[in-house]
């Protein structure tokens, strides 16, 4: 558990996420993120974004359902952040491609809101919940 208390100690803690991670053999590392509205998911996609050296903005795919940011000399070669909170059914991420994408080594998964989608999700997904502590502190907690 860790408390996480601004933006630049989510950057670190993203960072440290970052380099921990080491891709399979044979399947995508997929993250599953749980916690309220604002308790800091896309906050932390954000973050890890920019520990893996996405330049631009990244924002909330809530309209496009999924997007695919390309990584350069990183140990995966996409980071692919999905937001479940308005998928209707998991048959939506099925439409997304997921099983085939979940498939690729090269891909780092993040899914917002996965308690939606958690029958489609891999068994082996890294759990990350997220709580609000106060306006500017967050509880991370990686599920291992
Ligand atoms: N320590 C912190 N960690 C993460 N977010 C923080 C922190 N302190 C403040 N915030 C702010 O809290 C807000 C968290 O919103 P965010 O959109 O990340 O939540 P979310 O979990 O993705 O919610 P939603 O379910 O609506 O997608 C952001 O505005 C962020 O700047
Ligand atoms: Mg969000």
């Amino acid at each position: 558990m860790a408390l996480v208390r601004s933006i630049f100690e989510l950057e670190v803690f993203a960072k440290e996420v970052t380099a921990a991670l080491a891709p399979r053999g044979h399947t995508a590392v997929v993250m599953a993120l749980y916690g309220d509205l604002g308790a800091g998911k896309s906050a932390f996609v954000k973050a890890l974004a920019k520990a893996l050296g996405v330049s631009g903005i990244v924002t909330s795919p809530t309209f496009v359902l999924q997007k695919i940011y390309p990584l350069q000399n990183q140990k995966f070669e996409r980071l692919i952040h999905i937001d479940a909170y308005r998928l209707e059914s998991p048959k939506e991420l099925r439409q997304l491609r997921f099983e085939k994408t979940a498939k690729d080594p090269k891909n780092l998964i993040v899914v917002e809101w996965a308690d939606r989608v958690k029958e489609s999700l891999p068994r082996d997904a890294v759990k990350i919940h997220f709580a609000f502590v106060d306006e500017t502190t967050r509880e991370i907690t990686i599920e291992v």
